[in-house]
């Protein structure tokens, strides 16, 4: 059985003095143990947020982390570093890392690699633009996506990493994937994971839907045989985070 696992994705949202606050609101809110509870908060809340729930069951991620160990790479942030403030998770590939920072697949696995080599579990996004839905190439493109981020990785490792499906028509739109349109894809990208690395990684990698998830649409997506939880941007920064995790 995989264990459930619903990220929130705070973007660049919240000061570590606002960060505070919400993670006080949110902890009697999430607290469920069946669920696997991630706050990937922006890198200058890291330290105040593992403080604060180092006695709860919430897990502290980063949005991003560079993928070399350290030196002249001005404003990134290493791998090590992320490691020493306590973060367990990393998202790798978001989009918006792609679309306004030049992310790319190849990007994605250095990054992926490095993650691993320093324990922490990588959240790899992937999805299609409303164009390539049009086009009817959404299955292989983010096959392609899935199959560049994981090369090079053993079984084991891909067994342990998240990948977070994101149609990024439906990111920050208010339009939900419908839970068909996201099983489809999620259930694609299980068969691609099999397909790479055989039956025990593919039943045990877990997967995830993002994009405009709320506690109103969360139940239906999260009942679908292949998706295992979600990655969740504006309703992570509110009470409806909590309902969304009890789905
Ligand atoms: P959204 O963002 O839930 O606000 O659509 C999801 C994401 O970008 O991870």
């Amino acid at each position: 059985m995989r264990k459930r696992i619903v990220a929130g994705n705070w973007k660049m949202n919240k000061t570590p003095s606002e960060a505070a606050l919400l993670i006080g609101e949110l902890i009697p809110l999430v607290n469920n143990d069946n669920v696997e509870v991630v706050f990937c908060v922006p890198a200058i809340d890291i330290p105040c947020a593992v403080e604060l729930t180092k006695d709860t069951n919430i897990k502290i991620g980063a949005e991003n982390m560079y993928f070399e160990d350290k030196g002249a790479f001005t404003g990134e942030i290493a791998p090590g570093m992320l490691k020493d403030a306590g973060v367990k998770y990393v998202i790798l590939g978001h989009s918006e890392r792609r679309q306004y920072f030049a992310e790319t697949d190849e990007t994605v696995n250095l990054k992926v690699h490095k993650a691993f080599e320093y324990g922490l579990t990588p959240i790899i996004c992937c999805g299609e633009t409303l164009k390539q839905r049009e086009q009817g190439i959404t299955i292989e493109w983010v096959c392609m996506q899935i199959k560049i981020a994981l090369l090079g990785l053993t079984p084991e490792q891909i067994a342990n990493t998240v990948i977070a499906y994101e149609p990024i028509w439906a990111i920050g739109t208010g339009v939900v994937a419908t839970k068909e349109q996201a099983q489809e894809v999620c259930s694609a990208i299980r068969a691609c994971v099999r397909s790479i690395a055989g039956d025990e990684a593919a039943d045990a990698i877990r997967i995830q839907y993002g994009g405009s998830v709320t506690g109103d649409s969360a139940p239906e997506l999260f009942a679908m045989e292949d998706i295992d939880g979600g990655l969740v941007g504006g309703a992570s920064l509110k009470p409806d985070f909590g309902r969304i995790v009890n789905a």
